[in-house]
Formats: structure tokens, C-alpha cells, sequence
């Protein structure tokens, strides 16, 4: 199990995503769970805005992008009523959620949970971080980005994940000004790989969106959108990069494990 936190806008949620495929990719098993309770972007990222949670006897049941079933998703975007409605909910309620999110969902047999953090270091990392202690978490991936800001956040985080005895897995640099390498031996943590902007990854990103939305509740949501995202990934440039970067987590956790 890991997780991806870090800095608003540095790219954790599209991270959390292509990490996913590239562990898919190699055959593996993985659930995302998206706790950002504010503006969960997983659903709109892979083209699953239109589903909602299926409860079977066993809790609830991810969303699968695939017919194997080698990747599911839950996020609290399958309970909001439609994709513009956002969240305000106070702490114990978002506590509570986030709680439910770990316990009810029936992830079946799993190799990696990606969880997709909120910006900063807030209540929700402290929840998911104190609910997930029984699972032995692997540790937290820190996502940055050349920019000062977010460097100077590493920094905060790092000390968040010290104080909460989570492992760090490591960094990842993404729209890579390569410095990344440098940030990570200077806080002497593991450097995971670096992204190169792509312009064509938010086309990618963006584009699984359909115009029906608005409509969603009555239409019979399908996978077609979510497969089409899984195999233009597959051919866009920066599959390799993650591949990369999910081959050097799989192996080190391997090793661990
Ligand atoms: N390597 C990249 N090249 C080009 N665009 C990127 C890259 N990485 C992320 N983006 C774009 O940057 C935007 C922000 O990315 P993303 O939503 O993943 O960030 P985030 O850290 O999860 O943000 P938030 O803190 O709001 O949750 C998205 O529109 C995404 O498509
Ligand atoms: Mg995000």
C-alpha cells in the first residue's frame, strides 16, 4: 500500500493515476482511493464521473476500469449527486467518511492501495495515516515540482510523515526542471523518477470527460470511456517514465514484503 501526498497543483491525482496503470501494467492489482473530500478528481480523470457506489453484502464495491478488474476505484465522487456539487463537510464528518472509505470497501485481493491525498498536510492525511497503521502502510510518495513552493513544502511534509511514522517511499518530480534528483538526496529520501510537462497529458486527462453529465443519473453508465482512457495511456510518451517509476516501487516493495 502507498499513498501520494503533497502541494496543491504539483499533479498527485494524474501521479496517483499513472502510477496505477504502471503497476497494472505489470500485471498487478490495484485500488485507488480518492479522499479528497473538497474536489475529487479520480472520477473526472479516468471518465468516471457518471457512477455511483454499488453496496454488495460485502461492502462497498469499487468501480473497475478494466474487464480484469486489475484496477478499481472509489472515491467520494460516486456519492455526490453530480459533478458540480462540491463538499463542505467539517472535520468529524470528513473523519467519519474517510474512516468508512477504509473499512466498507471491498477491495478484494489487492497488491497496491494508491490513496489520492488533498493538498498539504491536514486532517484527512492524520485520519487515513491513523486508520491505516493496522495495515502496515508501505509509505507516502511525495510529489513536487520545480517550483520553489513546493519544494519548501517537501519539507513540511517530510516532517508530517516523520511525526506520524509513515514511511517515504520517495519523490517524484513532476514537469521536471531536473532538480528532483538533488531534492531527494538533500533530504536524503529515495528519488522515484521525474515527468516531463506533456502537453498531450492533459488532453488526455481532460478529454474522458463526456458532455452528457449534466444528465448522468439518467443514462446507464458505461466503461467505454475509462477503456478508452487505458489504452491511449498506454501509447502516450509518459507511459514509459511511469512505467519506470512503478517498476522501482514494485521492486523495492517486493523486497520489503
Ligand atoms: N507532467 C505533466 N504535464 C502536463 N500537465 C500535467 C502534468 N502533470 C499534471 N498535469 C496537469 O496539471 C493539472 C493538475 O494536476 P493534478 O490534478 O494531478 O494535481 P493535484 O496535485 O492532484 O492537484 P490538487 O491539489 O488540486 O488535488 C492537471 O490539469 C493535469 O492534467
Ligand atoms: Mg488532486
Amino acid at each position: 500500500m502507498n499513498e501520494s501526498q503533497s502541494t496543491s497543483g504539483v499533479g498527485k491525482s494524474s501521479v496517483t493515476v499513472q502510477v496505477a496503470m504502471g503497476l497494472k501494467q505489470l500485471g498487478k492489482r490495484v485500488g485507488i482511493l480518492d479522499i479528497d473530500l473538497c474536489g475529487p478528481s479520480i472520477p473526472r480523470m479516468l471518465g468516471l464521473e457518471e457512477f455511483k457506489i454499488h453496496q454488495s453484502s460485502s461492502g462497498w464495491v469499487p468501480v473497475y476500469v478494466d474487464s480484469e478488474k486489475r484496477l478499481g476505484v472509489m472515491s467520494l465522487g460516486f456519492l455526490l449527486p453530480d459533478k458540480n456539487s462540491s463538499v463542505v463537510w467539517r472535520g468529524p464528518k470528513k473523519s467519519t467518511m474517510i474512516k468508512q472509505f477504509l473499512t466498507d470497501v471491498h477491495w478484494g485481493d489487492i497488491d497496491y492501495l494508491i490513496v489520492d491525498t488533498p493538498p498539504g498536510t491536514s486532517d484527512e492525511h492524520l485520519t487515513v495515516v491513523e486508520n491505516l497503521q493496522e495495515y502496515n502502510p508501505d509509505g507516502a510518495i511525495l510529489v513536487t515540482t520545480p517550483q520553489m513552493v513546493s519544494i519548501l513544502d517537501v519539507q513540511k511534509e517530510l516532517n508530517f510523515c516523520k511525526k506520524v511514522n509513515l514511511p517515504i517511499l520517495g519523490v517524484v518530480e513532476n514537469m521536471s526542471g531536473g532538480g528532483g534528483q538533488q531534492l531527494a538526496s538533500k533530504y536524503q529520501v529515495p528519488f522515484l523518477g521525474s515527468i516531463p510537462i506533456d502537453p498531450s497529458l492533459a488532453t488526455l486527462l481532460d478529454n474522458t470527460s463526456s458532455p452528457t453529465d449534466s444528465t448522468a443519473s439518467n443514462i446507464t453508465p458505461d466503461l467505454s470511456r475509462a477503456s478508452l482512457f487505458v489504452s491511449k495511456y498506454i501509447k502516450s510518451p509518459l507511459s514509459s517514465n511511469f512505467s519506470l517509476i512503478a517498476a522501482g516501487l514494485d521492486s523495492k516493495l517486493s523486497v520489503l514484503s
